[in-house]
This record gives C-alpha cells, sequence and structure tokens, in this order.
C-alpha cells in the first residue's frame, strides 16, 4: 500500500566528481539489483544537483535537495528557492532535519513555511523530526516528535499531508552507530501515525510514508523494514558508498 523509499542525505559531502561517480555506481548497481517496489531517493549538497540531475532523468533514482527558502525569488543572499529547485528536476527536499534546527537553529515556525511552499511548488517535503537525548532521558521524546510534527505540518490542508514524507531521525541516533531498537523505532513511528489519523484521519495516515533515520546500515535495514510502520529509511552515512547503500536499498 505504502511505496517503501530509501533515501540518501549526503549531507555536506561530495564534489560534483565524486558525486557523478557514486551516482554512476549506484546506477549500475539498481540496473542489476533493482526492484520495482521501492523507491529510491539521493539528497546531494546544492553544487552537485544540477550536473547529477541528467544522470537520474528517467532512472529509477530521484533526485532531492537538502534544504530550500520559503520564497519563489528575492533578496535572500545564500538561499535557494523551490522554483530553482523544481526547474533543475528535484522531486523531494529534505525540510527540518535536526543539523539544521541545532546547528543553524531553524524553528518550527520556519520549517513550517518551507513544507508549506515545498508543497506549493510540487517538491515532496521529506519532514524530519525526532527528540534528542536529554529529552529521551527525561521520558519527553514522544511529546517533542509529535510538537515538531504538528507544527511542520500545521500550514497544509489536510489533502496535501498525505503525500508528505516523514522521517523520523532520534539525534541521539545521527552519525553515533546508536540505532534506536526496532521496537522504540515502530513505537514512534505508531505514534507519529496515531497522531497523523487523529488530525487528519485514518486513510491519511495510513498514506503517509514514515522513514526511519539515524545509523542505518547494511546490517540493520532489515529487520527495520520489517517493522509495520516504518516504511523507509534517510540514511547519512551509509549512503556516501555505492556498496552500502545499494544493500540498504535492496532491503529483505
Ligand atoms: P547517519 O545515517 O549518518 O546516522 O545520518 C542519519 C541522518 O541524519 C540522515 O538524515
Amino acid at each position: 500500500m505504502r511505496t517503501p523509499l530509501i533515501a540518501g542525505n549526503w549531507k555536506m559531502y561530495k564534489t560534483v566528481g565524486e558525486g557523478v561517480e557514486l551516482v554512476e555506481a549506484l546506477l549500475k548497481g539498481v540496473e542489476v539489483g533493482y526492484v520495482d517496489d521501492r523507491q529510491v531517493l539521493i539528497c546531494p549538497p546544492f553544487t552537485a544537483l544540477y550536473p547529477l540531475a541528467p544522470l537520474l532523468a528517467d532512472s529509477p533514482i530521484a533526485l532531492g535537495a537538502q534544504n530550500m527558502y520559503p520564497a519563489d525569488q528575492g533578496a535572500f543572499t545564500g538561499e535557494v528557492s523551490p522554483v530553482m529547485l523544481q526547474d533543475i528536476g528535484c522531486q523531494f527536499v529534505i525540510l527540518g532535519h535536526s543539523e539544521r534546527r541545532q546547528i543553524v537553529g531553524e524553528d518550527d515556525a520556519l520549517i513550517s513555511q518551507k513544507v508549506t511552499s515545498a508543497m506549493e511548488h510540487g517538491l515532496t517535503p521529506v519532514l524530519c523530526v525526532g527528540e534528542t537525548k536529554p529529552q529521551r532521558d527525561a521520558g519527553e521524546a514522544e511529546t517533542v516528535t509529535l510538537g515538531q510534527l504538528r507544527a511542520g505540518l500545521g500550514g497544509l490542508a489536510a489533502e496535501q499531508v498525505r503525500d508528505v514524507v516523514i522521517a523520523y531521525e532520534p539525534v541521539w541516533a545521527i552519525g553515533t552507530g546508536v540505532t534506536a531498537t526496532p521496537g522504540d523505532a515502530q513505537a514512534m513511528h505508531a505514534a507519529i501515525r496515531g497522531a497523523l489519523a487523529s488530525h487528519y484521519g485514518q486513510s491519511t495516515a495510513d498514506a503517509v510514508r514514515i522513514l526511519y533515520g539515524g545509523s542505518v546500515k547494511p546490517d540493520n535495514i532489515d529487520v527495520l523494514m520489517a517493522q509495520p510502520d516504518i516504511d523507509g529509511a534517510l540514511v547519512g552515512g551509509a549512503s556516501l558508498q555505492a556498496e552500502s547503500f545499494l544493500r540498504i536499498v535492496n532491503f529483505q
């Protein structure tokens, strides 16, 4: 019912040349091993999007950005607009990643504007939510995560919500090698789907894909994907090498 989505967030890695090399290896890999019951997405840094777009056109791999500014154009030095991303062939955009919340100081209000603006421009937002370690230790994991969810989706009409992708990324699991247990991840995914059902109705909640992110690796993807409410993965470090990302794409 929900097509699984395996997404690679390259973060601030890969020059254009390195990106081309990785994409060529990924395309070769999906040619031999790809089952089309799943969708694959890569989100390179801004500088690599334009040169990679033609390589990915008509391929099974979709292209996404890692951020955008919620305006069509204007005096916003250093920012990139959804119109520009659309123009070069992006289909997705990651929004509200914890690294942007924590390092750049993005708040829920700005993230909500970005989600709404992305949808208005035909880009699928991948809205990231998730708690920090102190918040989990204080028993606030669900409150924080569901609060970010509610705020991030706040500007959307109910019928738009079904097309959004949510990524649950507990901050303490990102880049640490510590993954949430499949049980803990499933519990939060179920809570997210429950919140979507109570706000937007069960059929919308059933349509939304909820990805897990945070130290997803070849050796834990299968057990994560076996959980009923985990519909895919947002992969950081392991998406930077063809072999590990392809293994994740080919989860059992
Ligand atoms: P890692 O897979 O490197 O932990 O990163 C996860 C992440 O932040 C993806 O957006």
